[in-house]
């Protein structure tokens, strides 16, 4: 995929007649180690939200295309782009309008990702656009211009369920918001890997071909899919709990905060009588918990993000309902391979550990895997069987709860041959590929590249 991206943060100056937006925008691909080289060239266009108010005292964002004419284009051989945009004049000078979120996309909406289901197929969503929240003039935090953007993806399975119960009212669509920093450093950013586990999950997790419909899930991850629909049943009155899952090496975490949503989602999605027998089963199980980690220096933009969230962005500004739980905790894998975990990771039985995009660093490799087993162990041990004073009726009916056992799911752009030491050191500490996909990625021009997606388990 390619991304486009703010150089540096937009600014407003006061011009002769009207004000001038300034923007220096690129294109690259996630590790911004090449430029978008397209094939024949690509108009943009910039559409600004500006806070205006109405006669009642309402606030409403109102979108105002900002696209100049002819628009500008990006070029094969072009590094980078500076754009200078006259902005409309307020029509009440006594009360300026606030422009406070831009978005710059390819004008093309097929080119556009901009949903979930536009990243799956494959040939659509080859450009993510970038959204920026403007600097305020005088308000509060005026010296400091952010030095962020965001992402944004409306969650829709490629694949919806088919519509066989009564219908409610349709629900605006759930947003993905995803914060990252500015510029072509390839820390604090989001990655190919997460965005396609993005899309994937609420194919599976929300989709018609398995999402709610029973059978095998889609995308052939038959087993994942019964994983992140069907809760664990560990409880004596067999009504089984939440799922328990633990993220690794989160970054800006559009993986588990993506997980969260989208279970989320499913939780509270009662549309078709495909979602509403997963509400049932879901609700049975009670709510799914996830954690992620990383290293401290992450935890700024983790958190910020988690609280993007939870004040919920759904398209059209309704209130999004969370009930999955959603939490970071620092987790060193210097630390973890050596069974040390925060108070966070280590309170829990974890069903679940994902790990995105972290197998490209064959240093830090062994204690990563290291961490999965010890991940394992501990999971096992606080949830052995024993722990809990069983009802013998219970124990007769042989409902007593087994040990969890930890499964981990790892999605990998593979970017070099060494990556295979990953897979040698956990076939080495017993661990068993049980299914694996590949996803294509969208990509304009350049050679094919996949993601590929494995669910490991424990041998016995
Ligand atoms: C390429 S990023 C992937 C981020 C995220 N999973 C995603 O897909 O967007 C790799 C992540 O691994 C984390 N990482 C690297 N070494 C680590 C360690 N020793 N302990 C914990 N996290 C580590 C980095 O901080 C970084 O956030």
């Amino acid at each position: 995929m390619h991304y486009l991206r703010l150089c540096r943060p937009p600014e407003i100056h006061p011009g002769r007649d009207q004000p001038i937006l300034k923007l220096v925008l690129t294109i690259t691909t996630d590790l911004s180690d090449s430029f978008l080289s397209p094939p024949s060239p690509i108009p943009l266009h910039i559409l600004g939200a500006y806070n205006e108010t109405d006669a009642n005292g309402n606030k409403a964002l109102v979108p105002v295309p900002l696209t100049p004419s002819p628009p500008p284009v990006w070029r094969a051989g072009m590094r980078v782009l500076k754009l200078h945009l006259p902005l409309p004049p307020s029509t009440n000078p006594k009360k300026p309008r606030v422009l406070e979120t831009i978005q710059i996309r390819p004008a093309d909406i097929g080119l556009t990702a901009l949903s979930t289901s536009d990243i799956l197929p494959g040939n659509r969503g080859l450009i993510m656009p970038v959204y920026a929240d403007m600097p305020r003039p005088g308000g509060p935090g005026a010296s400091a211009t952010p030095q962020t953007c965001f992402r944004s993806l409306r969650i829709e399975p490629c694949l919806r369920p088919a519509a066989t119960g009564p219908q409610q009212r349709p629900q605006p669509p759930a947003l993905l918001q995803i914060e990252e920093d500015l510029g072509e450093s390839i820390a604090r950013h989001i990655w190919d890997s997460g965005v396609v586990m993005a899309s994937l999950l609420t194919d599976l997790c929300l989709g018609g071909g398995g999402g709610g419909g029973g059978g095998h899930g889609p995308r052939g991850l038959p087993l994942f899919h019964d994983l992140l629909v069907t809760p664990p049943d560990r409880r004596h009155d067999g009504r089984g709990r939440g799922l328990n899952i633990l993220e690794l090496g989160c970054g800006v975490g559009v993986v588990g905060i993506s997980l969260a949503k989208i279970l989320s989602l499913r939780q509270t999605t009662t549309t078709t009588a495909a979602a509403a027998a997963a509400t049932v089963a879901v609700a049975a199980g009670g709510s799914p918990h996830i954690l992620i980690t990383d290293l401290p220096e992450a935890e700024e933009k983790a958190q910020t993000n988690i609280a993007r969230q939870q004040r919920g962005h759904h398209a059209g500004n309704a209130p999004a309902p969370e009930p999955a739980s959603l939490d970071f905790e620092p987790l060193d894998w210097t630390d973890g391979q050596r069974g040390v975990f925060g108070p966070k990771a280590g309170a829990r039985a974890w069903d679940l550990a994902v790990v995105c995009d972290c197998t490209y660093n064959t240093d830090t490799i062994p204690s990563l895997v290291g961490t999965l087993s010890a991940v394992h162990r501990m999971s096992a041990e606080k949830s052995a069987p024993g722990d809990e004073a069983a009802p013998e009726e219970a124990l007769a009916a042989g409902a007593v709860p087994a040990a969890v056992d930890t499964a981990v799911l790892v999605a990998t752009k593979r970017r070099h041959e060494s990556e295979r030491s990953f897979f040698d050191l956990m076939a080495g500490e017993g661990w068993v590929v049980k299914e694996s996909t590949e996803v294509p990625l969208p990509r304009l021009g350049g050679e094919r590249q996949v993601v590929e997606v494995y669910l490991f388990r424990k041998q016995r």
